[in-house]
């Protein structure tokens, strides 16, 4: 089974999680596109979805499926989207597609955070990905000086503009055994909008796509 089909095989198993009648968010990234295709033909059972994205807003769309803006939603009762690494305490890095200040605001909202990844991104520790940060561009060398503080090696993705109109910087080698206390950290630097590392808000449950089949595990 490839990659993809794992995509897939584990985007067909998260509709299980659908809140019926109820806001469901959305994530980012070609797992949640294969979420998205899979939940166009039960668009009728939620009541809305919330997209972290431009992508997903317009492939949501694309499917006639139901997107209201977050400020209009009363709360997101499940939030599904994918990862660039789990651990097994189900904190994660995300951010390989530059979404994940919005990403985190609709899983920190959410009542439920449910995680779709095939097995190539559990590991055991977090930060063989590079963390992607979402920095104002006005103090994006201020903030670049502050991360090779704490000793990490932050690149400026090329070329690349968030949704929000800010820059990432990829960062690499941040030591990233306390990953709560470096998240907060990395919170409380001026222009620094928020981090790919949800450790503060890990997922709910983890759908996990193997060669044998999906693993579905809650936390404990
Ligand atoms: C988007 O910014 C990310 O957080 C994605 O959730 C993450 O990169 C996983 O993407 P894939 O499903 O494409 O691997």
């Amino acid at each position: 089974m490839n990659q993809n089909a794992l995509k897939e095989a584990v985007a067909l198993a998260a509709l299980d999680y659908i809140p019926e009648n109820g806001i469901l968010g959305i994530g980012s990234g070609s797992t949640v596109n294969c979420f998205i295709a899979a939940l166009a033909p039960k668009k009728h059972l939620i009541e809305a979805t919330v997209a972290s994205s431009v992508a997903s807003y317009t492939l949501l769309k694309q499917h006639h499926i139901p997107v209201i803006e977050f400020n209009q939603a009363s709360g997101i009762d499940v939030y599904i989207d994918g990862a660039d690494e789990i651990n097994s305490h189900f904190q994660m890095i995300k951010g390989g597609g530059g979404c994940l200040l919005r990403e985190k605001i609709l899983a920190t909202a959410a009542q439920k955070f449910v995680c779709i990844v095939d097995e190539s991104k559990m590991v055991k520790a977090l930060g063989n990905f590079p963390l992607a940060i979402e920095v104002l561009p006005m103090a994006q060398s201020y903030v670049a000086r502050e991360l090779v503080k704490l000793g990490g090696l932050p690149i400026l993705r090329e070329g690349f503009v968030t949704d929000n109109h800010n820059i990432i910087l990829d960062v690499h080698r941040l030591p990233l055994h306390e990953p709560i206390a470096l998240e907060e950290k990395l919170a409380s630097i001026p222009g620094l909008l928020d981090s790919g590392l949800f450790a503060k808000r890990p997922a709910d449950s983890l759908l996990l796509a193997t060669t044998t089949g999906i693993q579905t595990k809650e936390r404990t």
